[in-house]
Order: C-alpha cells, then structure tokens, then sequence
C-alpha cells in the first residue's frame, strides 16, 4: 500500500493507551489523521469516536480491518491479544503500530514479524522512550562522545501501580511490572547502547504491596550485561508510592548524564486546595506536587507518531521494530527465569512452549 497524503489510521482500544495515540495523532496532523476507532465494550467507540471527532467506530475491530482506506492500526489493546490482533491487520494489508510489550510469548513475537514481512507490511514497536526529548538528547551527547565509553546505562519507572483490571491478571498481561514497565527499560538500555547483543541477564522480583490483587511481581531489578562490557540496570516498581517516576542515568569513562523525566520538567507546586491534574497516577494535587506540562510531547508520544505515519509512507525507516520488541521478549523471558532460579541467565534463552513469561518465576 502506497498512498499520499495523510495516513488513514485505525485505533484498536478506547482507554488510556488508545487516547494517547488520538492525541498524539492529533498533534501531527500533516503526517496522519485517525479515521478509525475499534473497542468491544458497546458504546466505549462511539464516545471515543466523538471526543476525538473520528468519523467511523467499531465494536469489533475486524470489521474496522473490512475498511479499505486504513493503512495503518494501532494496538492498544492488553498484551494477550496484541499477536492475534497484528496478524488479522497483517493479513488484511495494513501496517501495524504494536503497543509495547510485544506479546506473550516469543512464538507470538515470530507469527507476528513472519507474517507481516510475507504480507509486505511494516510492524512497528511503540517503544516511546525512543523517541522522548530528554532521552534523546542524552543518546545525541553519547553519540557525539560526550562520555567516552560507556559502562552503566540506567533505567527506571515506577508508580503506584496501573489502571487497568487486566494488568494485574498475569493470563492477560503475561506478568507484572517487569512485563508492564521493565520492558521499557530493557528496550531503552538496549537501543541507547546501539543495540549490542545482551550476554546475560539477572534479575530479583518481589510482590511486595500488591499481592491481594495480583499473583504477578510488583517490584523489580535487573542487571543486563552486554557483549561490549557495558551493563544495563533496570529498576521498576508498581509499589512507589506519590505519582509517576520515570529516569535515565548514563555513565562513561569521561562523563554523566541524568535524564528525569518529570522532576526535571515539573513545577514544584504547594496547593492547599487541590487543582485539576499533576502528572500520571499522581494520587492527589494537595500539597506538595510536582505538574508537568506538554506531558505527551515531554514522553515523545506525538514524536512517536509521526514518525511511525512518516515510515508508512517511505519517508523514515522505523526506528522500533518487532525485531526490536522480540529481543525484549526474550529478555523478559531471561528475567523471570532469573527471578525463578536465582541464577544469571545466558542469552540467547529460547525455551519453548512457554504460555506466559511469569510461568519461569513461579508456578501460578
Ligand atoms: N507505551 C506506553 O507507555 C504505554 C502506556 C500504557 C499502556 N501501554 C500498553 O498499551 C496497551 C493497552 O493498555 P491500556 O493502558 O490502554 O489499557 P486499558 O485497560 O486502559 O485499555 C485497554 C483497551 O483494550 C480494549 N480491548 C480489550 N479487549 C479488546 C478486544 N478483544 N478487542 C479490541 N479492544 C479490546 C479495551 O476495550 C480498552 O479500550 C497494553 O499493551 C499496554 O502495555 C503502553
């Protein structure tokens, strides 16, 4: 499919993902527009169709595949469903925009990059923290020898925990906060480090508050080692408490850099009576608070999309693949085993027929 003009896109899902994609779209509108949205729950598209003034809505999202203008869908669906989802849009000729983690299981991660190339249609990973301005300035200085050779890449997310019944459900999500946020930080220590293949993988995970809600980990650190010497720390957490957290440190043998990404942008504010919104899964605006502002374009969401729209029409070459996202996946993997046996992991760790990642933690 080669068209001109604005790419048509179709959104899969109607909460908090499928927004940002809307929004972030509608920030680039001489890349892409959506014209499309697609979301089970009967009424849920309708009204996501007319907040975000999208002509035409689905229950199923096949049926949205059926329109032939569509070139590009969007996953924002939860993790169980993305392979099945990315097969079907293949299949019906249109490129696909799969939100991260990339599935369940690395036979998932193959069906999905197999099929999209024998159906000459791209997959692209929605790995945002390649595209988020502080992270990328920090990759340019790198880049350019700002710190010599680097030796310690660190990444970490945390909060209270997400918003969605289906994250904390391992069936449906594969895991916890390693599946849900480690994945970032994996693709992020990954990409900064120009993706040298990972040697091993160790990693200790703990459920420590959540464990009334879900059977999967709620706190997690993991030590990559990569093939050029360098390692990679990654620490996440569904159990911070006070709003989001989200940071890259970066050590070379001739420098520093730190990139947060919300304390750095925000506004110390004391409220006694509370305002509107702070930043995402921020309890409260009494009090001490941390606001941040142009908070999509602050994580690289809109920079995300039109850069995806740009690779669907020949302009840019994707900059986060499915292979991108398989490489994460089978890291993932090396995590749980990790976390099960206690032991470093050596990559590359393919054991075969696993259901979901957190079956190598601990029988559920
Ligand atoms: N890149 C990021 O930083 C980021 C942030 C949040 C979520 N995500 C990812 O986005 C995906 C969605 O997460 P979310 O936070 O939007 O979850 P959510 O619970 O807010 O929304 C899930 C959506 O999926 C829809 N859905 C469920 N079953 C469906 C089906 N069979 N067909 C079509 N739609 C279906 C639901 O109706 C809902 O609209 C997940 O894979 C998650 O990991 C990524």
């Amino acid at each position: 499919m080669s068209g001109t003009g604005r790419v048509k896109v179709g959104i899969i899902g109607s909460r908090f993902e499928a927004e940002i994609h809307a929004e972030s779209f509608k920030m680039v509108p001489d890349e892409a527009e959506v014209v499309a949205v697609a979301s089970p729950t009967p009424g849920n598209a309708e009204a996501f169709a007319k907040r975000f003034g999208i002509p035409r809505f689905f229950t199923d999202y096949r049926q949205m595949l059926v329109e032939k203008d569509i070139e590009l869908v969007t996953i924002a669906a939860p993790n169980a469903l993305h392979a099945q989802m990315t097969v079907d849009i293949a299949k019906a000729g249109k490129h696909v925009l799969c939100e991260k983690p990339l599935c369940m299981t690395l036979e998932e991660a193959d069906w999905m990059i197999d099929t999209c190339k024998q159906q000459g249609v791209l997959l692209m990973y929605a790995e945002e923290l390649f595209f988020t301005p502080k992270y990328v300035r920090a990759k340019q200085m790198a880049d350019e020898g700002a710190f010599g050779k680097i030796y310690l890449v660190k990444q970490s997310e945390k909060h209270f925990g997400p918003h969605g019944d289906w994250f904390w459900d391992v069936e449906r999500s594969g895991g916890g906060v390693m599946m849900d946020m480690g994945c970032h930080g994996i693709a992020f220590c990954y990409w900064f480090l120009d993706r040298v293949p990972i040697k091993s993988v160790y990693c200790h995970l703990a459920t420590h508050v959540h464990a009334d809600k879900t059977k999967g980990d709620d706190d997690a650190l993991c030590i990559l080692e990569f093939e050029d010497g360098a390692t990679g720390v990654i620490e996440d957490s569904w159990a911070r408490r006070g709003g989001m957290h989200d940071r890259a440190e970066i050590y070379g043998e001739g420098g520093l850099t730190v990139a947060d990404l919300h304390m750095g942008n925000a506004l110390p504010t004391f409220s006694e009576y509370g305002y509107g919104y702070a930043v995402e899964k921020a309890p409260t605006t009494k009090g001490w608070t941390y606001p941040v502002y142009e908070e999509l374009w602050n994580y690289g969401f809109p920079q995300e999309m039109r850069h995806f729209a740009r690779c669907v029409r020949g302009k840019e070459t994707p900059q986060a693949t499915g292979e991108d996202g398989r490489v994460v996946q089978e890291v993932l993997y090396a995590c749980y085993q990790s976390a099960g046996t206690g032991a470093k992991v050596q990559l590359p760790f393919r054991p075969k027929g696993v259901k979901r990642p957190i079956d190598l933690w601990k029988k559920i």
